[in-house]
């Protein structure tokens, strides 16, 4: 069992069009499941046009807002809810910086990523995000409570 003093957190994180094609699925998922994260929610899917503007609506201002939907809606998606102690800002960690040329070569986007414009990975940038990214993308029986037993070893 999880100790009392842990603040479970549920985070979104998705493994964009590039990196399906890429066959970086397994790795990705692969990096998740080794930190100690449970897998909650996992599904394919072609985003429609207006789930990716949902999803980007913070962006909208932004010069690389049209592109940036058009890439995410551009092929299918690796749609996943993770959860455990802390994984909203640490799957960001995992993920390293947005622009590749920045990440460090041991995150997901330093390792496996060149142009800001194709890198890779989504993870939720706060908890308050989580929360509306996970409800826009998943509907609540497609999210699934159960519980490891090797999780007493992880905490
Ligand atoms: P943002 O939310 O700032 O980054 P993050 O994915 O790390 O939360 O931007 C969303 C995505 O928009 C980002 O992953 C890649 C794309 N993007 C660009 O194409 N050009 C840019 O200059 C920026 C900042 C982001
Ligand atoms: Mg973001």
């Amino acid at each position: 069992a999880l100790p009392l003093t842990c603040r479970v957190e549920r985070t979104f994180t998705a493994i964009k069009p590039d990196a399906v094609n890429r066959g970086l699925i397994g790795e990705i998922i692969t990096r998740f499941e080794r930190k100690g994260y449970k897998l909650v929610g996992l599904k394919l899917v072609r985003p429609t046009q207006p789930l990716a503007e949902t999803h980007y609506a913070e962006l909208a201002s932004k010069p690389f807002y049209p592109s940036l939907v058009q890439f995410l809606c551009s092929g299918p998606v690796v749609a996943m809810c993770w959860e455990g102690k802390d994984v909203v800002r640490t799957a960001r960690k995992m993920l390293g910086a947005t622009n590749p040329l920045e990440s460090d070569p041991s995150t997901i986007r330093g390792a496996y990523a060149i142009d800001v414009g194709r890198n890779v990975v989504h993870s939720s940038d706060a908890v308050s995000t989580a929360e509306r990214e996970i409800a826009l993308w998943f509907r609540p029986e497609e999210l699934v409570e159960w519980a490891p037993t090797s999780l007493q070893w992880i905490y």
